[in-house]
């Protein structure tokens, strides 16, 4: 159950103090209750998704159930004969982004570059699980590209200008850096190595280590971030099992067993799992509790309604954390991209 309220979380008004946020796949899941929270606390929200017309059909939601939390907190604000602060909305923008495509990554950072000039708060959200074996036409693993490389990619091309952030505005907290791992990470089992064959066998059972190896080495990423970039707050998250949202998909879906995957997953959230915007709990905290700090709390992982916690001991292993940056680094230098030292 969540241990926070997001009500003492800081609200601030764009008008006065505009704080900027990218989140991946915020159209759906535990991503879409993480937009409406930052939005209510007067975030202005890019959400970078590849379909435009769903991204823009959550935003058209949002938008209304934003507007109607508003009301009430300003209803019984007059009830009450209680001066609370008044609260301002943020802004909701679509960047369109394909995760499975680096150049499409590329581009989104072009784009958002081009928009802002500042990033409070990244939150790498997107993912896929345990789906079908398959090679992007950058010839990653799906699961691999999708969950880690391109979230790689996007938060080191975005870190000059979360650096710039950082130096611009001293006095308020550094940008931060979310990335939705999983508890999951621990299918990845000793002796760990992106290059494993795992990585490159179509199994049904290998899928999973596949999403764990990929959920592992974004950890590895936020530690070894964290130790690179003392400016930037850098944090791994697991939400909690949300067993109804499309990341269940591929499963519920397959013909006749489809049926008793959905039953499977029904049951394990009724006894283990957590709502929608439960889950978005540990990440709005990493996002926004200003008792977060550098000092302390840089390379963390932070669990269910936003409990810290140690994560595997491959994915605390720092060996293990500086072999995924540089195996990462030099895949995508294979592939034309340079990412800076
Ligand atoms: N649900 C859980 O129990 C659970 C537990 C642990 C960790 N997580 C992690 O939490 C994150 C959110 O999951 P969720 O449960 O909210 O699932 P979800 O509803 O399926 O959300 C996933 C989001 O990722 C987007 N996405 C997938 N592939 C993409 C691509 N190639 N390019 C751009 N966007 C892409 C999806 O966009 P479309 O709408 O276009 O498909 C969707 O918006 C994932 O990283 C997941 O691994 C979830």
């Amino acid at each position: 159950m969540s241990s926070i309220s997001t009500d003492s979380l800081p609200y601030f008004d764009p008008a006065v103090d505009r704080r900027v946020a990218l989140i991946t796949g915020g159209n759906s899941g535990i991503g879409y209750y993480t937009v409406l929270q930052l939005y209510l606390h007067g975030y202005v929200v890019y959400i970078a998704g590849r379909s435009r017309s769903r991204v823009l059909k959550s935003i058209k939601e949002l938008k209304e159930k934003a507007n109607t939390i508003t009301k009430d907190y300003e209803i019984q604000n007059a009830n009450t004969n209680l001066t609370s602060p008044k609260r301002c909305l943020g802004e909701l923008v679509y960047l369109e982004i394909d995760l499975s495509s680096l150049s499409s990554v590329i581009a989104a950072v072009d784009t958002f570059s081009n928009m802002e000039s500042k990033l409070n708060l990244l939150i790498n959200n997107a993912g896929a699980m345990a789906v079908p074996y398959a090679l992007t036409r950058d010839n990653f693993e799906i699961q691999l590209q999708t969950n880690f490389v391109s979230p790689f990619l996007l938060t080191t091309k975005l870190l000059p200008l979360l650096e710039r952030t950082a130096d611009l505005y001293p006095s308020t907290e550094p940008p931060r850096v979310v990335y939705l791992s999983s508890i999951g990470h621990k299918f990845a089992i000793r002796f760990f190595s992106l290059n494993t064959s795992f990585n490159y066998r179509p199994n049904l059972l290998f899928t999973w280590l596949r999403y764990g190896m990929a959920k592992t080495a974004g950890i590895h990423f936020m530690k070894m971030l964290a130790l690179r970039n003392p400016k930037i707050l850098c944090m791994s998250v697991h939400p909690g099992f949300v067993m109804n949202t499309n990341l269940f998909t591929y499963w519920t879906r397959l013909p006749i067993i489809g049926i008793l995957f959905w039953c499977f997953f029904q049951i394990f959230g009724y006894f283990l799992g957590v709502s929608n915007d439960e889950g978005s709990d540990a990440i709005i905290k990493c996002c926004l509790e200003p008792k977060l700090s550098l000092e302390n709390d840089n390379g963390k992982y932070f669990v269910t309604g936003g409990i810290e916690a140690e994560p595997s001991k491959v994915a605390s292993n720092m060996d293990y954390a500086a072999r995924t940056w540089i195996w990462t680094v030099h895949e995508l230098s294979e592939r034309g991209i340079t990412i800076p030292n």
